[in-house]
């Protein structure tokens, strides 16, 4: 299956399975997709102000509270048109807090990927919608209503209980253990296999061991393979089509090989894209061998 002809896309096979890549800007490589294609899309998008993945034109970095909701939410317009009737959306997208506090003194040790300049959310003004200072932004609730605006079906919020994960360093809040897992349906009949929740104590929470460190050191914040498993497992048919615009290390599409589906993924990094490249091939011949 190739659906652009152009020497930023690749694409390989795995078990039987297709897999195709592009990089480029999300929005950009979407619009050239045809409608209609996917069964089900699984994605972590940037959150705002959290990294800096170091390309021009990346979501996450914008001035306002609304140029990241717009940002985000233009990306989804496209990822429904090109979703099958039937299909799901699984979006992770966490919150950050307004500090307020202006330019920071320290370094963060923990990361080159969040050394910023002075950060939209540090600067004073409530950023321009008056939030005081050391507020949650509630960016997944702004999104959402945002995408409910502009067509979507929200049917549940399930939280991503991040087991192990490590602890954040604040003493007058409880510490985040979770993120939000956002199911969106395009139609009010979609496909939707009940049989794994069954298995499970609670059908809308998901303990699941955090990765520890992205993939050979390339800080792409990957979320876990078994995350990925499960939106698999409820969402998309047997042999079924999944994308990720936002592919990072890749984990959306390896799972998804690893378990009997075809991948389709864009990321507007370019050694990310090379990264997946090579971990994909490899991956095949290492199952053809
Ligand atoms: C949170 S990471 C995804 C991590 C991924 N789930 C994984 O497991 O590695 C978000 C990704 O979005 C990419 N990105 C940022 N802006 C983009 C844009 N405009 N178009 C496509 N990708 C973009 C970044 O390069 C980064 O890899």
């Amino acid at each position: 299956m190739s659906y652009i002809n152009t020497p930023i896309a690749f694409q390989g096979d795995y078990a039987g399975y297709s897999w195709e890549i592009f990089n480029g800007d999300a929005l950009e490589i979407l619009k050239r997709l045809p409608s209609e294609t996917f069964d089900c899309i699984i994605t972590s998008p940037p959150y705002f102000w959290l990294r800096d993945y170091g390309t021009p034109g990346q979501i996450g970095l914008e001035d306002s509270v609304e140029g990241f909701v717009s940002s985000i939410c233009d990306v989804m317009d496209e990822t429904q048109r090109v979703m099958k009737k039937t299909g799901l959306l699984f979006l992770n997208l966490g919150d950050t807090y307004y500090s307020g506090k202006g330019q920071s003194k320290g370094i963060d040790k923990k990361s080159s990927k969040r050394r910023f300049g002075l950060r939209a959310v540090d600067k004073s003004g409530g950023l321009g919608i008056g939030l005081e200072p050391k507020s949650m932004i509630g960016m997944p609730w702004r999104v959402s209503i945002e995408m409910l605006k502009r067509g979507w079906t929200l049917r549940s919020q399930i939280i991503w209980y991040r087991k192990a994960s490590l602890p954040e360093a604040v003493l007058d809040r409880p510490r985040r253990s979770y993120e939000p897992l956002l199911m969106f349906s395009k139609s009010k009949k979609y496909y939707f296999n009940r049989k794994p929740l069954e298995e499970t104590e609670q059908e809308d929470m998901w303990t699941i061991v955090s990765r520890a460190k992205s993939a050979a050191g390339l800080g792409t914040a990957p979320y876990p393979d078994e995350l990925v498993k499960r939106c698999l497992d409820v969402g998309c048919p047997e042999k079924g089509i999944i994308l990720d615009p936002f592919m990072g290390s890749g984990t959306t599409l390896r799972a998804a090989l690893e378990n009997g589906r075809n991948a389709v993924g864009i990321d507007l990094n370019s050694e990310f894209f090379q990264f997946v490249k090579k971990e994909l091939t490899e991956l095949g011949l290492k199952n053809v061998l």
